[in-house]
């Protein structure tokens, strides 16, 4: 098995995606930026076989070009650094918090991914998630910036795939609706849990677009709604 870069592999979806790829025995590195949250994934994760981790600034060129190269015989990237905001409406939105979302949610998986396809061209083909959102199909009122930006995170892993999948590099996006994370029972207390998506779930849609069991499948944009 190549290895898999999953970046932003210390979130709260990273979790899922991290046990996915290691129960099916993918050699796995992830970048971390904060000592805690790394020191957490580490104790998490301990004993687990293949997992490696590495300090990177994925805002940075440089950040992604260490974390591509520190991830030996590397067959896919995972990118899962984004962020969300929400509250006002498009004409109170500043043009600050609009670009903030953009650059969060597309730099790193742009920087990511012209380090890795050099590589992955010479090994002959390898595979590219990102992560957009269901509101990029199905927008809610006072998220502008949020819905423009994993917008354009589909329509960028649609670009990627038109440019490489002749040349056997497949991307594919996926579309998570609510995740069933700490952050979001914090948020939003009072509402059925139940209905949202559990991140070891959405770790093993991933593995699968990662895996050669989805060799057909590339340009996809992979709803993982749940229940809701
Ligand atoms: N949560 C949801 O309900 C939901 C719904 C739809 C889509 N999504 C998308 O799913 C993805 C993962 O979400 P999540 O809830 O797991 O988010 P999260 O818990 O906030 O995790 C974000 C990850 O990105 C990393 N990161 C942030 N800035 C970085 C940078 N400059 N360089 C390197 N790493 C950086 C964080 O590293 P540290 O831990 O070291 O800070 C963390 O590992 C995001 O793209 C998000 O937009 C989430």
């Amino acid at each position: 098995m190549r290895g898999v870069l999953v970046a932003g592999g210390t979130g709260a979806l990273g979790a899922g995606v991290l046990r996915a790829l290691l129960e099916a025995g993918y050699p796995v590195t992830t970048s971390w930026l904060v000592e805690k949250e790394r020191d957490r994934v580490e104790s998490e994760f301990a004993g687990a076989d293949g997992l490696s981790l590495v300090e990177a600034d994925l805002m940075e060129p440089a950040g992604a070009e260490a974390a591509v190269e520190a991830t030996p015989d590397l067959g896919a990237v995972v990118n899962l650094v984004g962020g969300f905001a929400a509250g006002p409406l498009a004409h109170e939105t500043d043009i600050e918090e609009c670009e903030r979302m953009l650059r969060l949610n597309l730099r790193p998986g742009f920087l990511l991914a012209r380090a890795a396809i050099p590589r992955m061209l010479e090994a002959g083909g390898g595979a590219y998630v990102g992560v957009s959102a269901r509101p990029a199909l199905q927008p809610f009122p006072g998220a502008v910036a949020y819905v423009t930006a994993k917008g354009a995170v589909l329509a960028f892993v649609n670009a990627l795939d038109a440019d490489y999948r002749a040349q056997g590099i497949r991307c594919n996006a996926i579309l998570p609706s609510v995740i069933d994370t700490p952050a979001n029972r914090a948020a939003t207390p009072n509402v059925d849990f139940s209905k949202w998506v559990p991140p070891d779930e959405i770790g093993r849609v991933v593995r699968f677009l990662v895996s050669d069991e989805s060799a057909p499948t590339s340009g996809a944009g992979i709803p993982v709604y749940g229940r809701a």
